[in-house]
């Protein structure tokens, strides 16, 4: 079993191994090199209860994490988050996309978001299958916006409006 907790620093090594494999060996972030610890740091440093990042943790050992983050600095998107979401390769599979998912989507609500958007390389029929699920709908695809391991890719995104937000 795994259990799911608000991410801490300790948790951003974990983190970080987790995204920098999925940098080199998908396309599923179209960062194409590896973050370092600062970065990684700025990053986390950048969350709060409004925008949330978590981990899932089994025995010890963080196994997935997912964070909805500001859309944009500008003052007027401040109820816009990104979401994302990373499970260690070797757990794939197994349940633990869903339950992450659905906790962070569940923090947004509690805090003042309005509104959630998915950005999902063309392809990535378990992301698009997980925004499908939990009320997201397709609102456009971006042609030919990424350029990774010798391929243009598309990019489509998915939006989720909180019921009943101003
Ligand atoms: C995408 C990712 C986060 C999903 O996490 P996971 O733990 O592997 O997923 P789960 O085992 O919880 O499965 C999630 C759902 O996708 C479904 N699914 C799996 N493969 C699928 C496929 N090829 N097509 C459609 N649905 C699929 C599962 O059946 C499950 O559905 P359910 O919960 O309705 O039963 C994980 O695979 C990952 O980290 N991938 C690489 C990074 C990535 O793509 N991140 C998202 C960027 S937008």
């Amino acid at each position: 079993m795994f259990t799911i907790r608000q991410a801490l620093p300790d948790d951003l090594e974990s983190i970080t191994a987790i995204y920098n494999e999925t940098i080199l060996n998908t396309t599923a972030t179209f960062d194409t090199e590896p973050k370092s610890a600062e970065e990684q740091n700025t990053w986390l440093a950048g969350h709060d209860s409004q925008y949330p990042v978590l981990v899932a943790e089994q025995d010890g050992h963080v196994v997935g994490w997912a964070s909805l983050s500001k859309w944009s600095d500008r003052c007027a998107y401040s109820g816009t988050a990104e979401i994302s979401l990373y499970i260690a390769s070797a757990q794939r599979g197994r349940g633990v996309g869903r339950k992450l998912f659905e906790a962070i989507l569940l923090e947004g609500q509690k805090g003042k978001l309005h509104t959630v958007i998915a950005r999902i390389v063309e392809g990535n029929l378990t992301s698009i299958h997980l925004c499908g699920s939990a009320g997201f709908t397709q609102i456009g695809v971006m042609k030919e916006v990424g350029y990774k391991f010798g391929r243009l890719l598309d990019v489509i995104l998915m939006q989720k409006i909180y019921p009943n937000r101003a």
